[in-house]
């Protein structure tokens, strides 16, 4: 049996997230430059975002770029900021045709403003689809949500539209990016690598996480399914004993 037949359709993660790693080593091993890894990672998103959106994922978050990649060598970053302008710019069209809503979480001020526009552009045309939303996280990351959280929390006590006594986890979790969207079930990382490297880390405090030596540039929807097959078989126990869940 294929790893999709054996995928219980009653009981899929709502939200998957992904940390896309290993681009870099993938051209490497071809005796090519790391922006060809890149390049190639594209068919991989391509491919992951059909699969989780015809199995009915109504969230998919992928980590595209951290704000930590800003310090890589400067040709690499434009290079990767040229390729999500091209193919942002090149998808819209399948994303509508498939029903999916573009979203980006992250300090997106940074991005350049090509980017930005491109990124602008395809969120409003698809803001009406609701088959699944696609989240990319860009200039993102978990510190800076945080910090950033935490700026405006002070910010509505100071101004006193917000008591201290009533800050609680909604408070915070409206003050995230991710606001109103429900936290990942599942986090892939690729690449072998087992590191959250700043992403959701508020948002994944009970997410299952799948680690693959796959390189990104491979990973398909077999993959996926491989994930969410591992994923359904896990026990979720939310801190409270196995006799209690399982009634
Ligand atoms: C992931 O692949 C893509 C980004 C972080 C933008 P890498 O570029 O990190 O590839 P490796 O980890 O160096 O192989
Ligand atoms: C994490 O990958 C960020 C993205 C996938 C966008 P990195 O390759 O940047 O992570 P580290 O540096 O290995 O932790
Ligand atoms: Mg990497």
């Amino acid at each position: 049996m294929s790893s999709k037949e054996q995928i219980n359709m009653n009981a899929l993660p709502s939200h998957i997230a992904i940390i896309m790693d290993g681009n870099g080593r993938w051209a490497k091993e071809k005796g090519r430059l790391r922006v060809f890894g890149h390049q190639n990672g594209v068919k991989a998103v391509r491919d992951t975002v059909e699969a989780a959106a015809e199995l009915g994922i109504q969230h998919l978050t992928l980590y595209a770029f951290s704000t930590e990649n800003w310090n890589r060598p400067k040709f690499e970053v434009s290079a990767l900021m040229e390729l999500l302008v091209a193919t942002i710019s090149k998808e819209t069209k399948t994303l509508m045709e498939n029903n999916i809503r573009l979203n980006a979480i992250g300090d997106l001020s940074q991005l350049p403003k090509s980017c930005y526009d491109e990124l602008q552009v395809a969120m409003e045309k698809t803001k009406g689809n609701s088959r699944m939303t696609l989240h990319l996280a860009l200039s993102y990351s978990a510190r800076w949500e945080l910090t950033n959280a935490a700026k405006l929390i002070a910010t509505k006590v100071k101004d006193n539209l917000l008591a201290i006594e009533d800050i609680n986890e909604n408070v915070i979790a409206d003050c995230l990016t991710t606001k109103g969207f429900p936290d990942p079930e599942l986090l892939i990382r690729t690449s072998g690598e087992y590191r959250i490297s700043n992403f959701l880390l508020w948002q994944i405090a009970y997410a299952e996480l799948y680690f693959t030596d796959k390189l990104w540039p491979d990973f398909r929807s077999t993959d996926l399914y491989d994930a969410i097959v591992d994923f359904q078989n896990r026990e979720r126990r939310f801190g409270m004993t196995s006799e209690q869940v399982s009634v």
